[in-house]
């Protein structure tokens, strides 16, 4: 299974999976890694661990379709099976998800459909929740919406501050999207309707 690995900031679901790769633990090749922002840390792992690893700074163009062209051109280059959404802090046009239906996957740090969006954690704690979680999805044309592949629980303890309960359930999107992507590597799953359905 060939991945691309799109991230904006410090990478630690990135190096997840890099790190399971390396183990035997995930039978799949990270073939690129972008990036939106050019400082970020994940990128400067990638580079480190010598994947091909690619700033387009969105910034840099003068729409959101030129930035995804300039994307597509250099995934297209790459062949992914699937694409990795690894804290990519950015949406995805229509177009750009129907040029990969289903085979586009992110992570999120709640358990979906509660609390989409910037601050889920944040966003949980204030609701009052006693148990949250992250969610593993495929993307489609809203925000934090496909179909769910894997959801991990983590209650919520009433000493937690927004850094420890965030830190635990960053612990588990490392694990969840593990099982995610062995899941889609196994084959052997159909999408129907809303639901993923494995075996
Ligand atoms: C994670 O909390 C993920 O769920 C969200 O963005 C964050 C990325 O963290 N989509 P990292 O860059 O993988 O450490």
């Amino acid at each position: 299974m060939k991945l691309a690995v799109l991230l904006s900031g410090r990478g630690s679901n990135f190096a997840a999976i890099h790190e399971a790769i390396a183990a035997g633990a995930l039978d799949a090749r990270i073939v690129v890694v972008i990036s939106n922002r050019p400082g970020a840390a994940g990128l400067e792992r990638a580079r480190q661990w010598g994947y091909d690893a690619h700033a387009i700074d969105h910034r840099a163009y003068p729409s959101r379709a030129a930035h995804e062209e300039e994307v597509q051109r250099i995934l297209a280059e790459h062949e992914p099976d699937f694409i990795a959404l690894a804290g990519y802090m950015r949406l995805l046009s229509p177009a750009f998800v129907a040029a990969w239906p289903h085979r586009i996957v992110n992570i999120h740090p709640s358990l979906l459909p509660a609390f989409p969006g910037t601050d889920a954690q944040a966003q949980a704690v204030a609701y009052g929740v006693k148990v949250s979680g992250c969610t593993v999805h495929f993307v489609d044309e809203n925000l934090d919406a496909g179909p769910i592949i894997v959801q991990r629980a983590v209650p919520v303890r009433d000493d937690d501050d927004a850094d420890s309960r965030a830190a635990r359930i960053l612990a588990q999107e490392h694990v969840a999207y593990i099982d995610a992507l062995r899941i889609l590597a196994g084959g052997g799953w159909r999408v129907e309707g809303r639901r993923v359905v494995v075996g």
